[in-house]
């Protein structure tokens, strides 16, 4: 990551102050989220864990823009946020594929809206296609794919055209144990070597503290982040050696608790 990166200083890739959100219907009000107070400095890693329907999928569609907040602030690189953008690249908890475009096409959208040159784009989604391992279903349809091979085709789009704030919602929850260990740690190498932001939200607490460098436990519904830890593991031994280090134990254990902690007060 880059040297001179200090978590806190200057202005903050997403800052929530105060966001909540709220679903009207059929005379009954929902208040789904919040509210969320919430930093993430340029170049962070941070995941998200809490209970299921706390919110955490709210929180993604507001930061992507994709759904208004009900009050608070949202900043996003200092700029409110009034829709989607290049800028934010969400990878939804249920794929949204373009189902009228192929894997190919699918993947190239991002580099497409960006104006890349054609020789360039087709590199880069050759190249995309290899890592999440589909060659030979380039011109397939999303209604052809499993849910894994959608949520892969998911994630190459969105990796692809190198947004600078990555939204991930349970990115690897469709996957089998073996793609899901590749494709996180393609995640992390993508990470390291760009000094992204990355908002992850996931029900895996091992994902979350293997991946992220803050880990953010959200309470039951409406979400707030009610306990946040540190990260610090050095990822150089290897993905067994970190697993198996006291280090990761004694945290993936202290979140875990955390989140027990939350589920139980929700029921
Ligand atoms: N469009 C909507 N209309 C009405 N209620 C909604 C809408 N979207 C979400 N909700 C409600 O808001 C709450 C939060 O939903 P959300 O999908 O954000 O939860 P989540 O934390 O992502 O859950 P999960 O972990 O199961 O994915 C839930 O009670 C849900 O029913
Ligand atoms: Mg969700």
């Amino acid at each position: 990551m880059d040297g001179d990166f200090v978590p806190g200083a200057g202005i903050s890739a997403i800052e929530s102050r105060g966001l909540t959100r709220s679903f009207e219907g059929k005379g009954a009000r929902v208040d789904a989220l919040g509210p969320v107070d919430l930093r993430i400095a340029p170049g962070e890693f941070v995941s998200i864990v809490g209970p299921s329907g706390c919110g955490k999928s709210t929180f993604l569609y507001i930061l992507g823009g994709f759904l208004q907040a009900s009050a608070g602030s949202l900043l996003c690189n200092g700029r409110p946020i009034t829709g989607p953008g290049v800028d934010r690249g969400i990878v939804f908890q249920e794929y949204a594929l373009f189902p009228w475009l192929s894997v190919a096409d699918n993947i190239a959208y991002g580099l497409r809206m960006k104006g890349t040159p054609e020789k360039e784009l087709r590199e880069r989604v050759a190249a995309a296609i290899a890592m999440i391992g589909l060659g030979g279903f380039e011109t397939r349809f999303p209604r052809e794919l499993s849910g894994g091979m959608k949520q892969r085709v998911a994630l190459a789009r969105t990796f692809v055209y190198e947004p600078d704030i990555l939204l991930l919602d349970e990115p690897f929850g469709a996957l089998d144990s073996q793609t899901r260990e590749l494709m996180q740690d393609e995640l992390l190498k993508l990470w390291r070597a760009s000094g992204k932001t990355v908002l992850m939200v996931t029900h895996d607490v091992a994902e979350a503290v293997y991946l992220s460098n803050r880990v953010c436990v959200m309470s039951a519904r409406p979400g707030r982040v009610v306990e946040s830890f540190d990260v610090a593991l050095d990822h150089a031994p290897g993905r067994e050696a970190v697993m198996l280090s006291d280090d990761y134990r004694a945290l993936h254990d202290q979140v875990w608790l955390a989140v027990r902690r939350q589920a139980g007060a929700a029921r």
